[in-house]
């Protein structure tokens, strides 16, 4: 049995929607163990498009456990409408391919409303850039032990409970501080026992069930949502999300020990985007024509909120960040083919803030702000690659780059991506067959 996380290795939208549709194969149980509904990737399959925002994308298989661990959070309305959505398109989700935490939380809608007011009311300047889905909100309330867990639902008593102390203290900060309408706790409540309803099947004890899993000798993949610099302790603190979103957290979001983990993929971008605000040293100003080319050629658009992404060189300050903070086994390099036709490439190896020189992202903000890369610069290749299906079959210039990311970061790519389809794949190593 093999235990394998998968997570971003830079800002999030690394391109880890095909990789864990590809590494899928191979797994028994796919355990999602952070965020919300503020991740998303879209998936084309046999010519039908498929957008998931919280249901691992496993669920395209016959076969498989998808899981939603208790580090994820849960907006039951927008996991109904999945489902729904799923069984539009023929696919039905059962207690045999969708296990859900009691533990995990419910974003309410006063999370929605407080994300939306809190964003608002900051200056420009301090705006985080949310994807507005109410993930801080109700993370803070798990961590101040006001949240609504997902096995509420299944206690009318308790849930009524806890929700009236939650909207008595929400409605004071949505009416008195941001000047807001109070929310009206019979319709949620009258909402919520529907949910509950249609979720009371799917939902159990995801630490037992993994657990037993293993014991079984089942092959486990954990996906991580967002990346690594938007994690809250370890990110570009406060331009991150709510969640720890590095590998360490694939334990606590699932209720796994740190032992059974085999394998730590970190899925790198071959250039580097981010969505919202906050530091990107590596960044080239919107009307740049190697930054506008890279976000039209990559389709560079967040798949939940449709925002543009701001574009930039590799930075391999921001990749080794990711191989000491999640111990990476292994990279799997996307979009490599979104670089064919640039004559140069340039890579970011260091940092320069005043006098200054950094080789991991600074942990002051406005360091971090001020970090001037330091660029190595190396040839690039004129030929397109998608076509290319075999690692010696790459343009000799793309396979110096892509030693060139080893040399810097002691990680090999066990996986090269050279365009949008499952095929358009080159697998260098199976951590599954490990
Ligand atoms: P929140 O997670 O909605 O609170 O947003 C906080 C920050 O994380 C913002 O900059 C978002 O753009 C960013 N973010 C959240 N989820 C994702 C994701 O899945 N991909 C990339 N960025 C994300």
């Amino acid at each position: 049995m093999a235990s394998v996380v998968v997570v971003g290795a830079q800002w999030g939208d690394e391109g880890k929607g095909k990789i864990v549709d590809l590494l899928t194969r191979y797994a028994d149980y796919v355990v999602r163990f952070q965020g919300g509904n503020n991740a998303g990737h879209t998936l084309v399959v046999d010519g039908r498009t498929y957008i998931f925002h919280i249901i691992p994308s496993g669920i395209l298989y016959e076969n498989k456990t998808c899981v939603i661990g208790n580090g994820v959070i849960i907006d039951p309305g927008v996991l109904l409408d999945e489902i729904a959505g799923l069984g539009e398109q023929g696919i039905s989700v059962s207690r045999r391919s969708l296990l859900i935490s009691s533990n995990a939380h419910l974003i309410m809608p006063y999370h929605r409303r407080l994300d939306q007011a809190r964003e608002e009311a900051l200056a420009r300047e301090n705006k985080i850039g949310t994807t507005g889905r109410g993930i801080g909100p109700c993370y803070m309330d798990k961590v101040g032990r006001v949240g609504m867990k997902v096995g509420d639902l299944l206690d009318p008593g308790l849930f009524k409970d806890k929700l009236q102390a939650a909207v008595d203290e929400k409605n004071f900060i949505l009416t008195r501080q941001f000047g807001g309408e109070p929310l009206d706790i019979s319709s949620i409540l009258e909402q919520f026992a529907g949910f509950a309803e249609q979720l009371a099947p799917l939902i159990g004890n995801v630490s037992v069930e993994l657990d037993q899993a293993r014991r079984q000798g089942k092959h486990i993949l954990f996906e991580g949502a967002q990346g690594t610099q938007l994690d809250i302790d370890h990110g570009t603190y406060p331009f991150v999300t709510s969640s720890n979103t590095i590998a360490g957290n694939a334990c606590i979001g699932a209720g796994f020990g740190p032992a059974h983990i085999s394998e730590v993929i970190g899925i790198l971008k071959a250039y580097t985007t981010r969505v919202g605000e906050g530091p990107f040293p590596t960044e080239l100003p919107e009307g740049d024509v190697i930054g506008d080319a890279l976000q039209s050629k990559g389709h560079e658009y967040g798949a939940t909120t449709g925002r543009r992404r701001r574009c930039g060189w590799f930075d391999a300050v921001v990749a080794n960040d990711a191989v000491r903070l999640n111990g990476l086994t292994g990279f799997a390099v996307t979009k490599l083919d979104v670089l064919s036709g640039l004559k140069k490439l340039r890579i970011a190896t260091s940092y320069e803030v005043a006098d200054t020189t950094y080789r991991h992202m600074p942990e002051n903000i406005r360091l971090a702000r001020l970090a001037r890369p330091v660029y190595e610069e190396m040839a690039g290749w004129d030929t397109e690659i998608t076509a290319v299906r075999a690692y010696e079959d790459l343009p000799s210039a793309a396979r110096d780059y892509l030693r060139r990311l080893e040399d810097l970061t002691g990680v090999a790519p066990i996986l090269v991506s050279v365009g949008p389809d499952r095929e358009e794949t080159l697998l260098l190593r199976n951590p599954f067959a490990a």
